[in-house]
């Protein structure tokens, strides 16, 4: 049997590519989902796939869900933090909620996730943390202050962890998508996405599948070295 991978917000969008690939990489693959009973029981009868229902925001739900993938599939020793949302609006016109929606799932739902596989991880001397951050996160968005102050957090989560995981065998790094065709951005308005791509040198969105090549590469035994890193995927719009 393979390792045991978690991906949240896993049966759809990038989540989904990464929950396919951890599979035909061999690993033991759980899917995290919040809402959409639909399209996760699509995915699971696409994939073979296991599907498990819990809000990222919600702590003691992740603590609960997480146990079950563990009684299910075995201790996570792969997880991927990928679950997030968008409540994009220009700052003056963003409201608290549309902040604190973002600042729940995105941010906190990355400590909800990691924080109860952690303990496992350090008594096991093995782990791979991997987030998904986003080209925004480095650079900024109009109209996303919030999403943008997640994603630079998850930089600073993954930087912490590496420095307090290193000696227990756990690396843990950020993945920065930059745009990629999947529903989020297909919700951007066109014309503002059709300048998105006008500024994207290699002159197209990316697909799912070549962040979801990062992450196996990060799951692996051979990415050991590298720890606390991020890997920026967005077709060289941007350089941190
Ligand atoms: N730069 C500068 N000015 C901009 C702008 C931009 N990128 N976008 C809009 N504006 C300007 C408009 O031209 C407009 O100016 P005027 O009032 O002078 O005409 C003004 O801002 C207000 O625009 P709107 O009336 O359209 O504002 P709105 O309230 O309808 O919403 C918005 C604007 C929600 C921010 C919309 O522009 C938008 O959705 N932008 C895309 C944001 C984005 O890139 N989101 C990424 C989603 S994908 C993702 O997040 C995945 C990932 O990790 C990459």
């Amino acid at each position: 049997m393979g390792r045991v991978a978690l991906v949240t917000g896993g049966s759809r969008g990038i989540g989904a590519a990464i929950s396919k690939a951890l599979k035909a990489a061999g690993y033991e693959v759980a899917a995290s989902y919040a809402g959409n009973d639909e399209a996760a029981a699509a995915f699971t009868a696409e994939t073979g796939i296991k599907t498990y229902k819990w809000n990222v925001a919600d702590y003691e739900a992740s603590k609960a869900g997480i146990a079950q993938v563990e009684a299910d599939l075995g201790p996570v020793e792969v997880v991927v933090a990928n679950a997030g949302i968008t409540r994009d609006a220009p700052f003056h016109k963003m409201s608290p909620q549309q902040w604190q929606d973002v600042i729940d799932t995105n941010l906190t739902g990355v400590f909800n996730t990691v924080h109860p596989v952690w303990p496992g991880m350090r008594e096991r001397g093995f782990g791979r943390v991997i987030v998904i951050s986003s080209i925004n996160g480095q650079k900024g968005q109009f109209g996303q202050v919030n999403y943008a102050a997640t994603k630079a957090g998850d930089l600073g989560i993954v930087k912490s962890l590496a420095q307090e995981g290193a000696a227990k065998g756990i690396t843990a790094n950020a993945i920065c998508p930059g745009y990629i065709a999947t529903e989020m951005v297909m919700a951007v308005p066109e014309k503002v996405r059709e300048a998105i791509i006008g500024m994207i040198p290699v002159g197209r969105l990316g697909e799912p599948e070549e962040i979801a090549r990062c992450v196996t590469f990060l799951a692996s035994d051979d990415s050991g070295f590298i720890n606390g890193s991020t890997i920026s995927a967005n077709g060289a719009q941007f350089f941190a």
